[in-house]
């Protein structure tokens, strides 16, 4: 069976094999926006089973405080603090660590500073129910799949749930899978059938109960737990919101258009205030036969082409080329809702946050219950998005705040600025609306399709297309807003794509950027707001590169990805795809945002062989920093492993009976050694 067609042809920052399978190849097609809208710069100037009580600081996302009342997992002073006052912003948070050297890429290997140690919480394929078979990778098998762990973890977060800080929760999304270094070549096409209905199994969520013996120890799971959850590509979701039930979004199999199955292609998250997990379902195009010439499939991506994951050969869905199916695509592309308190509740596919490459979606909750959901469309020339609510933000209020994302209204960021020879940046932005109280604003679409097509909708506005913007995160403690704009080769390069802007500074940006948001007044819900750059990421020594006006020496860094805050307020930076851009493996970095060290870049990991950063969550106050290590060894083959993370069980030694010999994509948490 061949997967990879593309092998050896991609230009951008990553592997053949990610490019395939990740994004469908997106840099070896053309650039989707093909909006002629000239940049700014061109124009401007130019139910609960199971009562537990939320711990301390720190166990909510990042910076959430601490709890006072019974799950449902809300905490109490979840409610950052737009506008308050930061003391202590400066420093090392509640970590101390001597940051790593850089570590050459190919290195098979996690490097955690100094008097630390790191521990696989879970991996591909680890039981999570009493019935679950035991990982067994040469017998592929869908039924054993939806009961163990997915792969390929990438959005994750570790909820503390208890007060003696013993108790946890550990959820995470399941991105993609590699079918070539997950299985052997099968013998006959019902046994392929079997593989492909195993990696649909895969993909999903994870929901799994953590213990411990004592607060700064390391978790581990536990099999059989009562909130252990998996969600995969075939659960049932509902929609929600506006476009719930529209004729875009209906199928044969399910005329209401209200009940998609399974969420593909998750992405980065978020945690919200009110105890959900909100994930963005990215690259789901490449999942999907479909009618090239269909409203929306150049924007999306889509092709008729066989795809990769060859789902369409178990479910007749994945192909909508046919009368029957033709709005399945429509269906992935959402941002995803899940209560992990509750494992028998319904997850969502939220229609009022607009459907595109959806990285991430993190919420922000001001000092007037405002609440704001900021999103990146992770693509070249994509833009970014937020969504803020009708209705505030009610502390404990959970069943009120369960449907804050039904109902508000859907921006677009227009940039607008001057570049500086040094990359320092500063200007001011919009957020252009695409809805008004709930219902278009776009000249000749109406609700259904802004929401639907919502890129084609931004196209409209004038929206300023980024470097892909993936994770974007407001600060807990001050309320500024990051944008982890990863990188775009294309920038300046590509004929008839924009060039270089003040927001997005460099030409073929191959190290990406991070740019810093500050609202009007710093509440969620406001129309304009200011911005400048953080940081231009690459080798400190190259041209062109920012490090928050920092003068001293710094970590190179490239392709930032995820980011979450530790309890001081400093930005922790994972990456993908430093090895192609700086032949140096991708790892996970903190950078303090205030004071005299803004813009002091520390490495405190990196990842093994072809592995890209995911996570992270940190918990500096309890010793403990996690990552999800996700595609590692993703170059190999079923006879040519090019990884053995995380159990080191190298080609050549020898097995024991059912072991198994290549990576596992696993959570890993990294603590101080204990003397
Ligand atoms: Fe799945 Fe945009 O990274
Ligand atoms: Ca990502
Ligand atoms: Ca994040």
């Amino acid at each position: 069976m061949k997967l990879l067609p593309m092998l050896g042809l991609t230009h951008g920052n990553r592997s053949a094999v990610t490019c395939a399978l990740k994004c469908n190849n997106a840099c070896a097609h053309p650039v989707p926006n093909q909006s002629t809208e000239p940049s700014f710069r061109e124009i401007a100037s130019a139910q609960l089973s199971r009562r537990r009580l939320l711990a301390a600081a720190g166990t909510l996302a990042a910076g959430v405080a601490a709890g006072s009342g019974a799950l449902p997992l809300e905490p109490a002073a979840a409610k950052p603090k737009g506008g308050a006052k930061s003391t202590d912003t400066v420093g090392s948070g509640a970590l101390e660590f001597e940051p790593i050297d850089p570590v050459p890429f190919e290195t098979d290997a996690v490097t955690v500073p100094a008097g630390y140690t790191w521990n696989p919480i879970l991996r591909w394929g680890d039981p999570l129910f009493h019935n679950s078979p035991d990982f067994d990778p040469s017998h592929p098998n869908a039924e054993a799949q939806e009961l163990q762990f997915g792969y390929n973890n990438d959005y994750t977060d570790i909820i503390v749930t208890d007060r003696a800080g013993r108790e946890g929760l550990l959820v995470c999304n399941h991105e993609y899978t590699n079918r070539d270094i997950m299985f052997e070549p099968t013998a006959s096409d019902a046994e392929e059938l079997e593989v492909i209905r195993t990696m649909i199994a895969a993909h999903g969520f994870s929901i799994v109960e953590l213990e411990r013996k004592a607060k700064r120890r390391n978790w581990k799971y536990v099999r059989g737990a009562e909130l252990n959850r998996r969600i995969t590509g075939n659960t049932e979701f509902v929609f929600d919101g506006p476009a719930a039930g529209v004729a875009l979004l209906q199928t044969a199999a399910d005329p209401e258009g209200m009940f998609p199955h399974g969420t593909l292609g998750n992405c980065s998250g978020g945690t919200t205030p009110w105890g959900t997990i909100l994930s963005g379902e990215e690259n789901f195009n490449g999942y999907f036969k479909a009618d090239p010439n269909a409203v929306g499939s150049a924007r999306y991506g889509l092709s008729d082409a066989d795809t990769s994951y060859a789902f369409e050969k178990v479910d007749p869905r994945f192909d909508a080329t046919t009368a029957d199916y033709a709005n399945e695509p429509h269906r992935f592309g959402w941002v995803v809702e899940i209560d992990p308190s509750d494992p028998t509740s319904t997850p969502k596919k939220h229609t009022a946050l607009g459907r595109f490459k959806h990285e991430a979606a993190n919420v922000r909750v001001d000092d007037e219950g405002n609440v704001a959901v900021y999103m990146g469309d992770d693509e070249r020339f994509d833009y970014l998005y937020k969504f803020v609510a009708k209705r505030k933000y009610v502390e404990g209020a959970r069943k009120h705040n369960l449907k804050l994302l039904s109902e508000g209204d859907l921006y677009v960021a227009k940039f607008t600025g001057e570049q500086r020879p040094d990359n320092a940046n500063l200007g001011t932005g919009e957020w252009i609306a695409l809805t008004e109280n709930g219902e278009s604003v776009v000249p000749g679409m109406s609700t259904e399709e802004v929401l639907v097509f919502t890129r084609l909708a931004a196209d409209k506005l004038g929206a300023t297309p980024m470097d892909r913007p993936e994770d974007v995160e407001p600060n807990p403690i001050t309320g500024k807003v990051y944008v982890a704009c990863t990188n775009n080769t294309d920038r300046g390069v590509k004929a008839g794509k924009p060039g270089p802007d003040a927001a997005n500074p460099r030409k073929a940006n191959k190290d990406g950027h991070i740019v810093e948001l500050t609202e009007h007044k710093n509440q969620a819900d406001a129309t304009t707001f200011s911005w400048d750059l953080f940081l231009v990421c690459g080798d400190p020594d190259d041209a062109g590169t920012y490090f928050g006006g920092y003068d001293g020496p710094v970590a190179p860094i490239s392709c930032p990805d995820n980011v979450a805050f530790d309890s001081k307020g400093n930005l922790w930076i994972s990456t993908d795809g430093a090895p192609s851009a700086l032949k140096l493996a991708d790892g996970l970095f903190r950078v303090p945002l205030t004071g005299d060290e803004r813009g002091k870049v520390a490495q405190f990991l990196a990842v093994p062989n072809q592995a890209e950063t995911c996570g992270p969550v940190i918990h500096d106050a309890d010793g403990s920093v996690f990552v999800a290590v996700q595609h590692p060894g993703e170059d190999g083959s079923w006879d040519d492993q090019q990884s053995y993370f995380p159990d080191y069980v190298a080609a050549g030694s020898r097995p024991s009976r059912g072991e198994w010999r290549g990576p596992r994509p696993a959570i890993v948490q990294v603590t101080k050694k204990r003397n």
